[in-house]
């Protein structure tokens, strides 16, 4: 298969092996569910039409699967796709014993997957750091027949980011390797979607506390501008602020 831009500039995920790891831990059940997860299959569990098969793009090891696994109680087949090699090698490893989990290498701008198969779409801290979200959240739209949920950054302006990861230029004058750190607006969304789908916008829960315990490990492993921390009630990455939604499409 091919996979576009695997090694492109903005891949921050492929080399990060503190990363690679810190997620294995996470669909072991080694280390605890993240707020995301919880909030995720929670929203799944109320506003869902129906969620017996479930679609994770950008699954990483397929750890939210844990978190699905205790608020949907009555079993769903899953299917999860990430661009980065070593998570889905991880994930088919972790998750073998059960067969209704599956998981794909795969780029969610163009996935290889039939037209409305899933009932469920899920893709969680995935948007703000990709290239041509139009097209993943097309892409979403076209696999999906009920509802789709997706954790990403909205405001009231669209903000592209590159979080330089280190201060060597190219001949465009363009970062040699950064992590975009992306903000969209509801209007975006809105155009997107036109008229498959109805928009909701929900706030993001989370645990400050857990968030700057977190932080301390995080910033030893990937560098203090890259975790994320707490200040003044609002999450930080570095100087920029996160307004992390859960924006829920259902599609009509
Ligand atoms: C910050 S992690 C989020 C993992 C998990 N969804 C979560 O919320 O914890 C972003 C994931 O998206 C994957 N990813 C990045 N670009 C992608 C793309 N174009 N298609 C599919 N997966 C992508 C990365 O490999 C990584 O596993």
């Amino acid at each position: 298969m091919q996979i576009e831009n695997k090694m492109a500039k903005w891949n921050y995920w492929t080399e990060r092996s503190y990363y690679h790891k810190e997620l294995r831990d996470r669909a072991k059940g080694i280390k605890s569910e993240m707020e995301a997860a919880k909030q995720i299959s929670q929203l799944i569990f109320e506003k869902a039409k129906s969620y017996n098969s479930i679609l994770d793009a950008g699954c990483g090891t397929g750890h939210f699967i844990l978190s699905l696994e205790k608020k949907l109680k009555d079993g769903f087949q899953y299917l999860g796709i990430d661009i980065t090699e070593q998570h889905i090698i991880d994930a088919i490893d972790i998750f073998k014993e059960n067969t209704n989990y599956q998981f794909q290498l795969g780029d969610i701008r163009s996935l290889v997957v039939e037209d409305k198969s899933y009932e469920v779409s899920i893709c969680s801290n995935t948007i703000p750091h990709i290239p041509h979200i139009g097209k993943a959240i097309n892409e979403l739209i076209r696999v999906t027949k009920g509802d789709i949920f997706i954790r990403m950054l909205i405001s009231d302006e669209v903000l592209i980011t590159k979080k330089a990861l280190s201060d060597v230029f190219d001949e465009n004058g363009e970062p040699e390797s950064f992590m975009y750190v992306n903000i969209y607006d509801e209007n975006y969304l809105k155009n997107i979607i036109g008229n498959k789908g109805e928009l909701f916008i929900y706030e993001d829960i989370f645990d400050a506390k857990a968030i700057m315990s977190h932080y301390e490990d995080h910033k030893s492993a990937a560098g203090k501008n890259i975790a994320t921390r707490i200040v003044e009630g609002s999450q930080f990455k570095g100087h920029l602020m996160l307004p992390w939604k859960i924006v829920h499409i259902k599609l009509t």
